[in-house]
């Protein structure tokens, strides 16, 4: 057999931190060709991760659009990609999570016979509206897998409860936290002056982070809910690095820019983005890989969704949902904020999403799908803890 050249498609900030591990190990491995695509779904929160783990996509779409539709991206997606892997002809194309461009590419490869497999399978809600057109896009894209690398044992368990092969299906441990590690190690400085100056002081911090589409229409609560906590709290710092999405931006920046101890900048690096994790007292997010990373540095997280396909750690305590409604996220926040027993039942540092192995194991279940190698021993939460 000839070398198998494996194809990782990818377009957002959130897929490409995820990816970057296992395009690195593929690259430094000499049973793979490995050719990394870009469909360009993001560009500057996308650009952002590639530069700063050194990642050069062979082909990049330049796919985005300002407020771009799902169907856009999809469509555009499915024609370009299907020009470059009729090109490349790949053995294999890894597509990673639950978005538009990972279910373009998992379609587009099933339809020209590539074996599909997808990072980070088996996450669900159970919902299919929520998180749209993430759950829907999940789902998708397992049934066209050949191979589900799951995070967690939980992940595997979603996809037994819905007959798919266990012989194809590998716990791996998210990649996320293989990321998270190597940024969390270059201690990298903060670019912004008045985030610099905030993260120096003894203030406590709370980060805020929200892009979700189905959060769209709630974004002025949650904007309001910031700002009565900024309010209240004058002796702490919110920060708040914000999604790129203009929509995001209408709805929150009216509630926030004037007052002295909020500080609003654009998405920050991801080495940047990982200290201020580290350098806050509390999260408040709507965020998928958020849920996964502060836990892992015994941040507690309020979750503002109304469900998770995260649950590990909702039941490690360290996570909780507090949906969008205004009141019930400043109560939830100020329970934390007001009182250190609460506080410090949250602030368990738990890892139950991946011990920084994850690339190594997923490259190692795609060398026994080609018949080239053989699995690692999976991940399990006591590895990490
Ligand atoms: C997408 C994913 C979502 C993921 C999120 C991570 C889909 C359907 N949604 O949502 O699952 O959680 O990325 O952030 O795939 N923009 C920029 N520059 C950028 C990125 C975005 O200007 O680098 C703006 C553009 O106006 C763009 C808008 O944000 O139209 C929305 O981007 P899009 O990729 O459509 O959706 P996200 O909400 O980012
Ligand atoms: N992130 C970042 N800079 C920021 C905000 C987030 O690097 O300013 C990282 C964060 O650490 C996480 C990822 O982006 O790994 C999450 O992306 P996002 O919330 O956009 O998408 P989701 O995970 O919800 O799909």
């Amino acid at each position: 057999m000839s070398v198998p050249k494996i194809m990782t498609i990818y377009g957002t900030r959130p897929e490409a931190i995820k990816v970057v591990p296992v395009i690195a190990a593929l690259q430094r491995d000499e049973r793979f060709i490995s050719v990394p695509v870009s469909t360009g779904q993001h560009r500057e929160m996308l650009d952002q991760v590639n530069t700063m783990f050194g990642v050069t996509p062979s082909y990049d779409l330049g796919l985005m659009k300002a407020g771009q539709g799902l169907n856009e991206i999809v469509s555009r997606a499915m024609v370009g990609l299907d020009g470059i892997i009729e090109e490349e002809k790949p053995d294999v194309i890894i597509s990673q999570g639950d978005t538009s461009t990972a279910m373009t590419a998992a379609l587009a490869g099933f339809h020209r016979g590539v074996q599909i497999v997808h990072l980070e399978a088996g996450l669900r809600t159970g919902n299919i509206q929520s998180p749209f057109p993430e759950e829907a896009n999940r789902r998708i894209i397992g049934q066209v897998a050949s191979l589900h690398l799951a995070p967690t044992a939980a992940s595997r368990e979603n996809l037994l409860r819905e007959s798919f092969d266990s012989s194809r299906i590998v716990v791996t441990g998210n990649t996320v936290i293989d990321s998270l590690l190597k940024a969390a190690s270059w201690d990298t400085p903060f670019a912004d002056p008045a985030l610099a100056d905030a993260a120096a002081t003894d203030r406590d911090m709370v980060l805020v982070t929200t892009h979700r589409r189905e959060n769209l229409h709630a974004m002025e609560e949650i904007g309001g809910a910031v700002q009565e906590l900024a309010q209240a709290y004058p002796d702490m710092v919110f920060v708040l690095p914000l999604h790129l999405n203009p929509k995001v931006r209408l709805a929150i920046l009216p509630k926030v820019e004037n007052l002295d101890n909020v500080i609003i900048t654009d998405p920050l690096p991801y080495d940047q983005f990982t200290k201020l994790m580290d350098r806050s007292k509390l999260v408040l997010t709507d965020s998928g890989g958020v849920q996964e990373e502060a836990p892992a540095l015994g941040k507690p997280v309020l979750v503002m969704r109304e469900n998770t396909e995260r649950p590990e750690a909702v039941a490690a305590g360290t996570v909780k949902l507090v949906g969008t409604d205004r009141n019930r996220i400043t109560t939830e926040a100020r329970r934390l904020l007001d009182d250190a027993d609460s506080y410090a039942e949250m602030a368990n540092a738990v890892n139950p999403y991946g011990d920084g192995q994850g690339a190594a194991r997923s490259i190692a279940a795609i060398s026994q799908l080609l018949g080239i190698g053989t699995r690692l021993p999976e991940f399990t939460a006591e590895l990490a803890a």
